[in-house]
C-alpha cells in the first residue's frame, strides 16, 4: 500500500469509528394483560379461555409465545421518510414486524380497538376517555389493525419488495402478512440500518388488537428467526452502527401504572448511567435465546441446585420455572396459588427474603421490589409462573423482575450475556 493509500485508509478508518456510535434512549413501561386484569377482577375469566387456547394449540404442536405478557416497548421507524411504530422487545424472539396498511382493509380509526374492548376504569388510564365506553365490546379480528400504525410501501422511497409469505402462530391468535425490505432506526436517534427484512402483517389475532402496540421487534439471535433472517441489532452490529458489540437493557419501571421512561435501551456500549461498571460475562449455551446455565435457585429455607438451561427474556414479564421450583419459592416468600385464576399472589407489605440465582458459580440477589408485582387493589402479584419446556425451550425464561435487578448486557460478538448491578437511583 502507497503513502497516499494507507493515508486516505485511516482517514476512512476515523470517519467509520467516529459515526459508529453508543445510542441511548428510553424503553416505556405499561402493566402487562394479566395485571391488568387482576386489578379487574377479571383474571379468573381470562384464564379459563387461556387454558381452552392451550390445549388446542398444545395438540396442534404449535409454539406458544404470551405477547399479552409483555411490558416494555421501544419507538422505532421503517421507510424513507420515516414512518412510526410503537414495538414491545422481545429477547426471546428474532423477527421484526408491524402492521401492513392493508391490515384491516386499510380503515382508519382514531381509538385503538384494545380500548373498546378494556372495562371502563382500566380504560381511562390506557385510553383517551373518548375511546372508552361503559359497556365492553367484543371486538372482531378484522377490527384489530384499526387503532395500529400501519406501513405503507408506497409512502417510502427505500422500501424493497421480499414478499414472502410468514405466519406466526401465538398462543390466542394468529399474525400472517408478507416481508418487505427497507430502513430501520429506533426513533430519533442515528442508529440506521439500511435493508432490514421486517414482516408486514396483514392479520393479526384480536388479543393483538386489545394491546396499545404496533408489533413486536425481537432482539434474539438469528438462529431464532423465521428464515434465519438478521434482526435488526445483528444487522447495526454488521453495518458499523455501533461502537461496541453490545445493547443493553435496563428496566426500572414496575406496578399498574404505565410510564414512558420505564427504563433504557443502550446500543452499541455500556450503560453507564444505569448500571454498575463491573460486569460479570456468562457464556451462552446456545445461539438461539440469550441461553445460559442457571446453577440454582434459593429463597429462606427452600433451595435446588438442580440447574438449568434459562433463557433471558425480556417479553415474559414475569418468570417461568420448572413447577416444583416456584412452589417452593412461592412457599418460602409467602406467596400462594390461587387455582381459579392460575396465578400466585403475595401480600403487597410482606416482608419477604431475596431469591437468589446462582450462576457461573457467583449469587444474584432478586429483592422483593422485583418480584412482589401490584396489580392495583387487592393482593399483589408473585412474579413467577410454572413453565412446561419442551423440545428446544429452555427451563427457566428469566424475564422482567430479574433485570429490573441486574442490568443485562447482551454481547452478539462474544456469545455472552452480562449481568451488571442496576444502581441505586
Ligand atoms: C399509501 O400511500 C399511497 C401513496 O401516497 C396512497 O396513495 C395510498 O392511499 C396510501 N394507502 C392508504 C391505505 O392510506
Ligand atoms: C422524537 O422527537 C420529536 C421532536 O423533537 C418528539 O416530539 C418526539 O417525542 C420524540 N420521540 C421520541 C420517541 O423520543
Amino acid at each position: 500500500m502507497n503513502s497516499k493509500n494507507a493515508q486516505i485508509l485511516a482517514i476512512f478508518l476515523a470517519i467509520s469509528v467516529i459515526s459508529a456510535e453508543v445510542h441511548q434512549f428510553q424503553i416505556g413501561y405499561r402493566p402487562n394483560l394479566r395485571q391488568r386484569l387482576a386489578a379487574e377482577g377479571k383474571l379468573a375469566e381470562y384464564h379459563q379461555k387461556q387454558e381452552a387456547a392451550r390445549k388446542t394449540l398444545v395438540q396442534a404442536g404449535a409454539p406458544i409465545i404470551d405477547y399479552e405478557d409483555m411490558a416494555y416497548m421501544v419507538q422505532i421507524t421503517l421507510g424513507t421518510p420515516a414512518q412510526n411504530f410503537v414495538l414491545f422487545i422481545d429477547t426471546g424472539s428474532s423477527n421484526l414486524w408491524v402492521p401492513d396498511i392493508t391490515c384491516a382493509g386499510g380503515k382508519d380509526a382514531t381509538c385503538g380497538s384494545y380500548c373498546k374492548s378494556t372495562p371502563y376504569d382500566a380504560c381511562l388510564t390506557f385510553c383517551q376517555e373518548e375511546c372508552c365506553t361503559k359497556t365492553p365490546q367484543i371486538l372482531s379480528t378484522a377490527d384489530a389493525c384499526q387503532s395500529k400504525h400501519r406501513f405503507n410501501s408506497s409512502l417510502s422511497s427505500t422500501y424493497v419488495t421480499n414478499g414472502q409469505a410468514f405466519d406466526m402462530t401465538y398462543n390466542t391468535g394468529e399474525v400472517k402478512g408478507f416481508f418487505g425490505v427497507d430502513t430501520f432506526c429506533f426513533t430519533n436517534t442515528t442508529a440506521c440500518a439500511t435493508s432490514q427484512i421486517f414482516g408486514q402483517a396483514t392479520t393479526i389475532g384480536e388479543a393483538f388488537g386489545k394491546q396499545p402496540e404496533d408489533g413486536i421487534i425481537g432482539l434474539g439471535w438469528p438462529a431464532l428467526a423465521i428464515n434465519g433472517q438478521t434482526p435488526p441489532l445483528f444487522n447495526l452490529f454488521n453495518q458499523g452502527q455501533l461502537d461496541q458489540p453490545y445493547f443493553v437493557v435496563y428496566l426500572a419501571k414496575i406496578g399498574p401504572t404505565s410510564q414512558l421512561n420505564g427504563g433504557t435501551f443502550t446500543a452499541g456500549g455500556l450503560d453507564t448511567a444505569n448500571c454498575e461498571s463491573q460486569v460479570d460475562w456468562v457464556t451462552l449455551t446456545s445461539k438461539t435465546f440469550w441461553q445460559f446455565k442457571l446453577g440454582g435457585a434459593s429463597a429462606g429455607t427452600y433451595s435446588s441446585n438442580a440447574g438449568w438451561q434459562a433463557a433471558a427474556d425480556t417479553a415474559a414479564s414475569f418468570i417461568g420455572a420448572p413447577k416444583t421450583v416456584v412452589e417452593g419459592l412461592a412457599k418460602a416468600v409467602g406467596a400462594y396459588y390461587v387455582s381459579l385464576v392460575g396465578a400466585y399472589f403475595i401480600d403487597c407489605d410482606a416482608v419477604a427474603p431475596d431469591i437468589q440465582f446462582t450462576i457461573n458459580g457467583k449469587t444474584y440477589n432478586m429483592p422483593s421490589t422485583s418480584y412482589v408485582v401490584s396489580a392495583g387493589p387487592g393482593p399483589c402479584m408473585f412474579a413467577f409462573y410454572s413453565l412446561t419446556a419442551g423440545g428446544f425451550y429452555p427451563a427457566w425464561m428469566l424475564g422482567p423482575p430479574f433485570m429490573r435487578a441486574y442490568c443485562h448486557v447482551h454481547d452478539m460478538q462474544g456469545a455472552r450475556l452480562g449481568l451488571s448491578k442496576v444502581l441505586a437511583h
